[in-house]
């Protein structure tokens, strides 16, 4: 049975990127493997959320995670900084992790770019935590997105490197996954690159109808190919591109052919895109509703996954203090 270990940041609803980069498929796995699914509330702490959101941030993730599906019978759901093993493991392992590096990750470059004010060590060593999210539990499979394939690598790169520190092969080396096996990247509806909380182009899981089919009607398009089988621009290649994951082969076989044809009325189009998506974002978007008062139940979720979460977090460690030379007097 394989381990696998799915995060998102706690700074939000969750999104159709989240979704299909992150989660869906392995809600379906859960007999299948050993799944850990997490709240990342310290890594948010690198943007310097208010105290006064924090809380309300993780509680909206742990109820989408469990509208969308997973189920704690089944899965372990937990809060990051409830398992304080991780915060060791990542001081332990940025021992071995170098500063070249980690300036040089492309995530840190970006986030350095869009907060100057705000450059702080953590953002610096932010692969560093995620290594130790994943080599705690020493997962095999990580679903992620595109847009954290560089992360899995430097991963890879520090379990190789402590176990040839130490001359022992204890971490393994985790890979990313999702179906396809290419990495999804889910793009915004503006025209510009990938759906995300910071550029502010999202459509969640908790969105209502109305607010799915308005988004989508905003979506960016032109006046459509003169010639036919022409290239699509990347505005329009979006709109394919979250079709082939919301909507059955022939829809989409519907609209490759009208746009071969230069026959497409991106209004039939975006109605279709928009009905697809409420298809998948409706019933999750009622359960939230129902699970977001539930207080008594999120606790219960909260505190029975910490402590599974734990068990599994301090034997490795145990492990790792050992192999480093720790011993009590
Ligand atoms: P975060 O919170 O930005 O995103 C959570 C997950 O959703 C995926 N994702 C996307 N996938 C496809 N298309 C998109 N537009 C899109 N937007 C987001 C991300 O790839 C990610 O899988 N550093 C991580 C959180 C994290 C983590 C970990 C993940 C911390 N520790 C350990 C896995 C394992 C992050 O910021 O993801």
């Amino acid at each position: 049975m394989d381990i696998v270990l799915s995060g998102i940041r706690s700074t939000g609803n969750l999104h159709l990127g989240n979704y299909y980069g992150a989660l869906q498929n392995f809600i379906k796995m859960q007999e299948e493997n050993k799944c850990f699914f997490f709240i990342a509330d310290l890594h948010s702490l690198t943007t310097h959320p208010d105290p006064a959101m924090l809380h309300e941030n993780v509680k909206n993730v742990l109820v989408n995670y469990l509208a969308a599906g997973i189920d704690p019978e089944k899965s372990v759901i937990y809060v990051q900084s409830d398992v304080p093993e991780i915060s060791e493991l990542y001081l332990y392992l940025n021992m071995h992790v170098y500063m070249g590096e980690l300036a040089k990750t492309v995530s840190f470059k970006e986030k350095a770019r869009k907060q100057p004010e705000n450059v702080n060590a953590g953002l610096l060593t932010y692969p560093t935590l995620m290594a130790a999210d994943i080599m705690i539990h020493n997962a095999d499979k990580v679903p992620v997105g595109k847009d954290q394939e560089q992360h899995l690598e430097m991963t890879r790169r520090f379990a190789r490197r402590f176990n040839n520190f130490y001359n022992v092969e204890y971490f393994k080396e985790p890979v990313a996954y999702n179906f396809g096996q290419e990495l999804i990247k889910i793009p915004g509806l503006d025209g510009s690159g990938k759906m995300g909380k910071s550029e502010g182009n999202c459509i969640y899981l908790a969105d209502s109808p109305k607010e799915i089919e308005k988004k989508v009607k905003r979506a960016l398009t032109d006046s459509g190919p003169t010639e036919p089988n022409s290239v699509k621009p990347d505005y329009i290649e979006n709109l394919f591109t979250i079709m082939r994951v919301v909507s059955t082969d022939e829809v989409i076989a519907h609209y490759e052919e009208k746009w071969n044809a230069c026959e497409m009325r991106y209004g039939d189009m975006k109605k279709q895109l928009a009905t697809d998506i409420i298809a998948v974002t409706s019933p999750i978007r009622e359960r939230i509703i129902v699970l977001e008062n539930d207080t008594e139940y999120l606790r219960k979720v909260a505190r029975e996954g910490a402590e599974q979460a734990r068990e599994s977090a301090s034997k490795t460690i145990r492990d790792v203090r050992e192999i480093m030379g720790f011993k009590g007097f």
